[in-house]
C-alpha cells in the first residue's frame, strides 16, 4: 500500500495529533463565551512569545501578514527601506509596488548576509518609512543577523518590520529586546498548525503611526479595524477562523510549555545535528556558515543529480521535499526541521537522502549521514 509521505518541507510542516484533534472539533459560533476565551488566551500566549504590547490573529496567509504589516506603517509615496536576502525577501518590494510605496531594496546573494555597513550607509543618506528584513529566508535557508539589523533601526530610530514566518516559535523574536515594531507570520512553520492564519505582534510605537496616516487603501487588511476584536474577541469584524484559532491555541501552549529557551535551544540542535548528517554525505549547504538558520537546510545537489528526479525518488522513500526557487531553482532541495520535528523525523529523512542519493548512482556510505547525525544528537 501507498503512504503519503512524511512532510519535510520548511511549511506546511508534521502537525502534532493534539492540534489535529483541536481543528476538527465542532465549530464554535465565532461570538460564543466558551470560543471567546480560547481566542483571547491564544492572543496572550501569542503576547508571550513575541514579548509584545498587541497580537492579531486572523485568517489569512503569510503574504497577507506582510501585506498588512506594509499598509498600516506607510502611504503612498513613502520610502521604505527593504533588505533582500532571497526569494521572500523580494516579495516585500513586489507588495509595496501594489501599494504604491517606494522600495529601496539592498539584496545579497543567495545563501548570503546583506552587509551592515551598507544597510547603514542606506539608513544615514534618506529619510525611512520604515525597514523590513527577512528572519529566515526559505528560498535560501539564510538566517538574518536580526541584533545587527535591528540595533541600526534603534540608531536610526526606523520603524522595523520582521518577516518571521519562517521564524516565529523556533528562534528568538522578542520585539522588545530587538525593538520590533511589526512581527508578519503566520501558523503553519513553527506553530506546526495547518495552513490558514495571519499572525502579527505590533509595538505602541506602530501604533501611533497608524493613528498618523488617518485612512489607509486597505479594509480587511486595516488593523484599526481588527484592534478592538483582538481586544475582545467577542465584538465582530469579519469572521474568524474558529477551528484554526482552537488549533493555534493548543499549539501555543505546547510551545509556552516547551519552554522559548528550551524550545529555541532544541531547534539549533535539530539544525546542527540534520547538517551534521548532510556533511558526512559530501553534501553541502547553499548558505554561508554563519548564516545556517535552525529552522530548514537548503541543500545543493551533487553533480550529476537532477532535482525532478531525485524529489520524485525521495518521494517514494517516503519524504517529501522541496525544491529551489527564485535563483535556485534546479540547484538546491530544502528540508524544513521545525516545529513538531524530532529524531524520528530527521532519521527518516535522513535514510531516504542515503537511500535515493544511492539509488541515483551517487557514492554513499550506508548509513554515513544517519550515524553523523545521532553522533551530534547525542552530544
Ligand atoms: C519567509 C517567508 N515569508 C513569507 C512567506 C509567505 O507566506 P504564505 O505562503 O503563508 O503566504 C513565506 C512562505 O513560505 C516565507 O517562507
Amino acid at each position: 500500500m501507498k503512504r503519503d509521505p512524511l512532510v519535510m518541507i520548511p511549511g506546511p510542516t508534521p502537525v502534532d495529533e493534539s492540534v489535529l484533534r483541536a481543528m476538527s472539533v465542532q465549530t464554535y459560533g465565532h461570538t460564543y463565551g466558551g470560543f471567546v476565551n480560547i481566542y483571547k488566551e491564544c492572543l496572550a500566549g501569542l503576547k508571550t512569545i513575541f514579548n509584545a504590547d498587541h497580537a492579531i490573529a486572523i485568517g489569512g496567509a503569510g503574504t497577507l501578514s506582510m501585506e498588512m504589516g506594509l499598509v498600516n506603517i506607510a502611504k503612498p509615496g513613502d520610502k521604505v527601506l527593504m533588505i533582500s536576502q532571497g526569494y521572500f525577501g523580494d516579495r516585500y518590494p513586489l507588495i509595496a509596488k501594489a501599494l504604491g510605496i517606494e522600495a529601496d531594496v539592498i539584496s545579497a546573494e543567495a545563501g548570503q548576509r546583506v552587509c551592515l555597513h551598507e544597510v547603514e550607509a542606506k539608513l544615514k543618506a534618506n529619510n525611512y518609512a520604515a525597514m523590513t528584513l527577512t528572519h529566515v529566508d526559505t528560498s535560501s535557508g539564510t538566517l538574518a543577523d536580526l541584533a545587527g539589523v535591528s540595533a541600526l533601526a534603534k540608531k536610526y530610530d526606523v520603524l522595523f518590520i520582521l518577516d518571521g514566518v519562517c521564524a516565529s516559535a523556533a528562534i528568538d523574536e522578542d520585539t522588545k529586546k530587538y525593538r520590533i515594531d511589526v512581527i508578519v507570520t503566520t501558523c503553519q512553520k513553527a506553530f506546526a498548525v495547518p495552513p490558514g492564519m495571519s499572525i502579527l505582534a505590533v509595538s505602541d510605537r506602530e501604533i501611533r503611526r497608524r493613528e498618523e496616516l488617518g485612512d489607509i487603501r486597505a479594509f480587511y487588511a486595516d488593523w484599526k479595524n481588527w484592534l478592538p476584536i483582538m481586544g475582545n474577541p467577542g465584538l465582530y469584524f469579519a469572521t474568524p477562523p474558529v477551528n484554526h484559532v482552537v488549533a493555534l491555541n493548543v499549539s501555543i501552549a505546547s510551545v509556552l510549555e516547551e519552554g522559548l529557551p528550551a524550545r529555541y535551544a532544541r531547534h539549533e540542535k535539530i539544525g546542527k545535528s540534520f547538517r551534521a548528517g548532510v556533511a558526512a554525505l559530501g553534501l553541502e549547504p547553499v548558505t554561508a556558515s554563519e548564516a545556517l538558520a535552525p529552522t530548514l537546510t537548503v541543500i545543493k545537489y551533487p553533480e550529476g543529480i537532477d532535482d525532478a528526479e531525485f524529489r520524485a525518488k525521495i518521494e517514494d522513500n517516503g519524504i517529501f521535499c522541496a525544491g529551489g526557487v527564485g535563483a535556485l531553482k534546479g540547484k538546491v532541495f530544502r528540508v524544513g526541521h521545525m516545529g513538531s520535528t524530532g529524531w524520528p523525523e530527521l532519521a527518516r529523512t535522513m535514510t531516504a537522502i542515503e537511500l535515493t542519493l544511492a539509488q541515483m548512482g551517487y557514492k554513499v556510505t550506508p548509513g554515513a549521514g544517519t550515524g553523523a547525525m545521532e553522533q551530534e544528537w547525542i552530544k
